[in-house]
Order: structure tokens, then sequence, then C-alpha cells
């Protein structure tokens, strides 16, 4: 299998998307993306043991620092990410360094955060090693932190040098993680693709046994479309948006579960499972498009229900507290069509309160 690579166009800040096996340990990958000597590899104490070594050896040539976080969404806070500000001035980091994100998601929004406010901002490089961080968070420069209030709720818009996303270190990814990824990958195919979505329902089964090539092929798609809409609308003023479907069903449902407890890919499949069934109740998708939708779910090893002791009222509650809130007015990604979604920002209260219910227990 060979290595591909993609661009996210941003005119002066273009960046690759270096997609395929074996290739974290390619220094020619770094070189042209690394303007000083110093750079610190922020990851975490699970992936550290997998991969750190070699990700060093790759960058020997350079100043190579170390930062190892604790592992797990409820560490995505201000104090754990205060730890990487600790290790960059005790090593007195100059404005020329480079921060490299070698880890999930939680790695690399904490990670490309410290990159934005470090000294104002400093460069950084994404080496995502879940499926979830290869097709999506590690794309398109969102970074950021939880706070107990609201997730993802303190950050900037980052963008990344490169993205070297290593499809082998998805061989010591635990089962449930890949699913997680699943759901985003299907989130593609749902606002964007309905072709993609027919393959990845004709392929669920090679993606969940790590068939190589089927997963090379669902993690350059995701990024093409992900590319393409972050070109189009980098700071999400309009369609970028689009790709949080699920999401503000599914960011309340992991603040109301405790973060951590339940996977963001997890509560995403829930969420986009909400959103179907809200988008039926206004007329946009039929029924059959519902029970696929769940089906895809089911088969991908995902949830379709959230926790029980979430009540319909704490969902709303906690659904308030979202990034596309508007002047008090809630806005949901919903879709139209199985490969089209749509915002919208008319959702009657006893609608969405009648979907909460349905998928409360
Ligand atoms: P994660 O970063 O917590 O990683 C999942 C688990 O897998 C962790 O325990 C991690 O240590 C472990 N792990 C990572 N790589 C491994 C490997 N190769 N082998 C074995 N174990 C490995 O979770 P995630 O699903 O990657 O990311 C979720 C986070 O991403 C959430 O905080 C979410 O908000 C964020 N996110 C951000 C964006 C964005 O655009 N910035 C988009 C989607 C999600
Ligand atoms: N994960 C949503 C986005 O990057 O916009």
């Amino acid at each position: 299998m060979m290595a591909k690579t993609l661009k996210v166009e941003l005119g002066t800040r273009d960046y690759p998307i270096h997609i395929g096996p074996g290739i974290f340990t390619d220094a020619e990958l770094y070189r042209p993306h690394i303007a000083g000597a110093q750079v610190m590899i922020v990851t975490n104490e699970t992936i550290a043991p997998l991969y750190l070594k070699r990700l060093r050896q790759t960058l020997s040539t350079f100043d190579v620092r170390e930062v190892v976080l604790p592992d797990g969404e409820r560490y995505k806070t201000l104090e754990v990410w205060n730890r990487i500000f600790d290790a960059l001035l005790n090593a007195r980091f100059a404005r020329d360094c480079t921060l490299v994100a070698l880890g999930g998601g939680v790695v690399g929004d904490m990670a490309g955060f410290a990159a934005a406010c470090y000294q104002r901002g400093v460069a950084f490089i994404q080496v995502p090693t879940t499926l979830l961080a290869q097709v999506d968070s590690s794309v398109g420069g969102k970074t950021g932190l939880n706070h107990p209030a609201g997730k993802n709720m303190i950050g900037a818009f980052h963008q990344p040098r490169a993205v070297i996303a290593d499809t082998d270190t998805l061989e010591t990814l635990p089962q449930r993680e890949l699913s997680a990824g699943l759901a985003e990958v299907l989130k593609y195919g749902f606002i964007r693709d309905s072709a993609f979505l027919d393959w990845l329902e004709s392929h669920m089964a090679e993606l969940l046994a790590r068939d190589p090539d089927a997963l090379a092929h669902a993690i350059e798609r995701s990024c093409e479309i992900k590319a393409h809409i972050v070109a189009e609308d980098e700071f999400e003023s309009g369609h970028r948006a689009l790709l949080n479907l699920g999401h503000t069903f599914g960011h309340a449902i992991e603040a109301g579960a405790g973060y951590g407890t339940w996977l963001h890919g997890e509560a995403v499949a829930v969420g986009t499972c909400m959103a179907a069934d809200l988008s039926r109740r206004i007329g946009w998708l039929s029924e059959a498009d519902v029970r696929r939708i769940h089906h895809l779910m089911v088969c991908a090893g995902l949830p379709t229900q959230p926790p029980s002791q979430l009540s319909p009222e704490r969902l709303l509650e906690l659904m308030a507290v979202d990034k596309k809130v508007i002047g008090g007015q809630m806005r949901l990604v919903l879709l139209k069509m199985l490969g089209e979604a749509a915002i919208n920002s008319d959702v009657q209260r006893d609608d969405l309160l009648a979907t909460l219910s349905t998928h409360a227990s």
C-alpha cells in the first residue's frame, strides 16, 4: 500500500496530510515544517511506551524534549494543559520552536491549543494515532480544552504545519476506540457523500477487522471531505458547522455522563441518531433512512441510546451550552437526506423534547 498526500488549501498556510503505513518515522515528512532547532513532543502515558522512542529517534537531528500528559478526556483541562507551558519554559523554548502532537484527539487538541498560545503562536505538527484523530481532529485547526460546564469551550483556531497519519499505529488501538472513530467516518457520508456511505455500509466488516486497504480508503475519503470543507470555511462562519452533525447532542452526553465515561465518537453516534429522529419529525428524513442510520451505528459497534441517568430535561439544559448557539437560539445540524446536511435554527422545543424522550430510557 502506497502513502498518499492530500492538501488543505489555505493559501500561504496550505499544509499536507500524509496518510500511509509506517510514515511517522520518515524524518523527511517533518523536516520542511520545522524552522528552528527546538522540538517539543506532546503525548500521553499510554502512547509514549508505544511510539515515543521511535519518534524521538526520527527527530534526533533536532533538540527534542517531551511532555507526557495523563491519558483521558477528563484531563483535557486548563490545569493539565499548563504542564505543556511548564515544559516549554523550563527548556527555554523560543518562538521558532515546533510542537509535535503524538496521539489521539485529546493530545492533538491540547498540544494545538498550546501551540496557538505559546509566545502568541508557534508551529505544530499533528501525528494522529487514533482513527478519530486521523479522519477528523488532526485536520482543520480546531484546538482546545473542556470546561466543567461545556465541552471544547476554551480554544482557538490554529492550523498545523503538517498532518502525518501513520495507518500502522491503528494496529494497537483498542476496538472500542476504532468504533468511536467510525462514528466520525460515517458522519462524512451522512453529511456530504451518499456513495461513500454505501461503500462504508458494504465494507464495515473489513473496517472493523482493520483491513489496511479499507481503512486507508476510509481515512483518505474522510480527509478529502474535511480538507475541502475547511478550505471553504476555515473559521466556521457557514457550512463547516455541518461537520458537527450529532455533536450538540453528543457534547451534552459527554458532559452529562462525566468526561471520559462516554467516548466522543460514541456520544456522536447517539447524537447522530437523535439528529436523524428530529430530521424525520420535521419531514426531512424517512423512517427507512432513520432505521438505516441506526443499523449502521450498530454494525459499527456503536451505541444508539444515551446513558439512562440523563433525563431529556437535563440533556436540553446541557445542549444550550453549545458554540452554535447564537443570541440564545439553538442551531442544530440535521439531515435533509442521506448525503446532505443543513443547519436548522427553527426547531420547535416540543419536537426536540419528543426526540430526547424517545431516546431516553
Ligand atoms: P483520545 O485522544 O482520548 O484517544 C483515545 C484513547 O486511545 C486514549 O486512551 C489514547 O491514549 C489511546 N490511544 C491513542 N492512540 C493509540 C494507539 N495508536 N494505540 C493504542 N492506544 C492509543 O480520543 P480520540 O477519540 O482520538 O479524540 C477525541 C477527542 O478529540 C475529544 O476530546 C474530541 O473533542 C476531540 N475532537 C476534536 C476535533 C477537532 O476538530 N479538533 C474533532 C473531533 C474530535
Ligand atoms: N470536528 C468539526 C470541525 O473540525 O469543524
